[in-house]
């Protein structure tokens, strides 16, 4: 357990600060419907649950701006919290959107059973070698580069028609959501059915399974872990007696907030990392076969990248200059210089990394009500042999829009929990430890 005063800290008084422990090294993480659905650099539900009930008071509003898998949003529902969640990726407020939902298990088995029927009749026609014409347009395969390198074709044929039911069998938007889900876990996971491994961390690497994935027992499977923990989250719900709670997630760009000034009464996220955690990457192979639920094509889907925060994608001059927007912040412009030395290329991507975070604390204060907090999960990096500290950066740029820290915790990362970047060489031991910071508004 750690905890550090280093940084200037107004509004708080030391005396009365009980230390507490948020590694919740030994805690389970996987209650409610917080492991629906993989994600990178999720934080513990605990801690959410922390900051939450720490922080706000029956009737508050809630928003996570980053929300990623939506792990904010999950525990706000279960405090009976109304949320606003947005991310700029599609597959992340899939998952959040669902995660947030109750579905009761009725309504699950009954589509589940509709879809596994047509699926099933569909893959005997396949393998009968029959109805070719008929299976034709339900088996139309997405069209993108490599796909038979990542898909073998009866994988991808399991898929297309497994698509094609998930999307076409008559259900509320909501259960759809659930399957879609199930569907995608099959793709993004540790064991994908794609010829691929490493996925959820973001650098693919090419595998050839021994024998080809059973896409529709995988599927049955995944269906099946996760009724339980839907049933799980709505126990949960009942158990309290919470009724009805507005959660909304929406895909937006966190630098522009689509809600009034001075609406919300607490905000809890984690920030991408500076850079290393390369989130489309991460979901490319699932994308083209989910176009109709996510509303993209890979196409578009890869040209949003470089306006994922973090994104180490883009073209940037020879020469490095310090932007005036950070011209005036000592620690900030010492970390630039000193990366300027080492790679002109990292300290442009390391620039535009702080002048997105400066935006988006720009708009969480501006949706803030007075007086209210912020509670940002973040975590440094090692670039170039360069220390960035992420935290103490915040700390600066949230001064400069009226966001004072109050408290700063440190935490270890449960490495066994938290999937983290690939490249962790990169980064050296510093990702095990990650701040917690406490901000209020003046
Ligand atoms: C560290 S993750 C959040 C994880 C989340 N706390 C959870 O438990 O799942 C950071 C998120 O920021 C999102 N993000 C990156 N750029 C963004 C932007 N411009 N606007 C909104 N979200 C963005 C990423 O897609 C990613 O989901």
């Amino acid at each position: 357990m750690l905890h550090s005063f280093d940084l200037p800290i107004s509004d708080f008084n030391k005396t009365s600060f009980t230390p507490v422990d948020l590694s919740f090294e030994k805690s389970n993480t996987l209650y409610a419907t917080h492991s629906l659905h993989a994600y990178a650099a999720k934080f513990p539900p605990q801690l959410a649950q922390y900051g939450l009930k720490t922080y706000t008071s029956p009737g508050d509003v809630v928003l996570d701006p980053m929300a990623g898998s939506g792990t904010t949003l999950v525990e706000a529902r279960l405090q009976g919290l109304a949320a606003f969640g947005y991310d700029i990726d599609p597959v992340a407020c899939l998952i959040a959107q669902t995660k947030c939902h109750l579905i009761q298990d009725a309504e699950i088995e009954t589509a589940y059973q509709e879809i596994a029927a047509l699926f099933q009749a569909d893959l005997k026609l396949v393998e009968n070698g029959n109805a070719v014409e008929e299976l034709a347009q339900r088996a139309t395969l997405p069209e993108f580069a490599n796909r038979d390198y990542w898909f073998s074709p009866p994988v991808a044929t399991s898929l297309a028609l497994l698509g094609y039911h998930i999307q076409h069998t008559p259900m509320s938007q909501p259960l759809r959501n659930f399957f879609w889900l199930a569907f995608s876990s099959l793709i993004l996971a540790k064991n994908s059915v794609a010829n691929a491994r490493d996925i959820i961390h973001s650098r693919h690497h090419f595998r050839q399974h021994v024998q080809v994935p059973d896409v529709a027992a995988k599927f049955t499977q995944r269906v099946g872990k996760m009724r339980k923990q839907m049933a799980d989250f709505n126990q949960r719900c009942q158990d309290k007696d919470l009724g009805a709670v507005s959660i909304q997630v929406a895909q937006k760009d966190a630098r522009s907030l689509p809600l009034a000034d001075d609406s919300v009464d607490f905000v809890l996220t984690s920030p991408p990392y500076a850079t290393a955690l390369n989130y489309p990457r991460a979901h490319f192979l699932a994308v083209p076969w989910m176009g109709e639920v996510l509303g993209t094509n890979l196409n578009d889907y890869k040209a949003n990248a470089p306006n994922y925060i973090g994104s180490e994608q883009g073209r940037f001059n020879r020469e490095f200059a310090i932007r005036p927007e950070l011209a005036s912040l000592s620690q900030t412009c010492a970390i630039l210089q000193q990366l300027a030395g080492q790679s002109l290329r990292h300290a442009h991507l390391i620039q535009r990394y702080f002048i997105d975070m400066q935006q988006v604390l720009g708009e969480i204060s501006r949706v803030l009500k007075s007086g209210k907090y912020v509670m940002l999960v973040v975590c440094p990096s090692h670039i170039r042999k360069v220390d960035v500290p992420t935290q103490r950066i915040l700390v600066e740029l949230g001064r400069e829009v009226g966001l004072d820290l109050i408290v700063q915790h440190e935490r270890f990362i449960d490495k066994s929990k938290r999937v983290l970047p690939y490249i962790q060489g990169a980064f050296g031991n510093r990702m095990n430890l990650e701040f917690v910071l406490v901000f209020k508004k003046q």
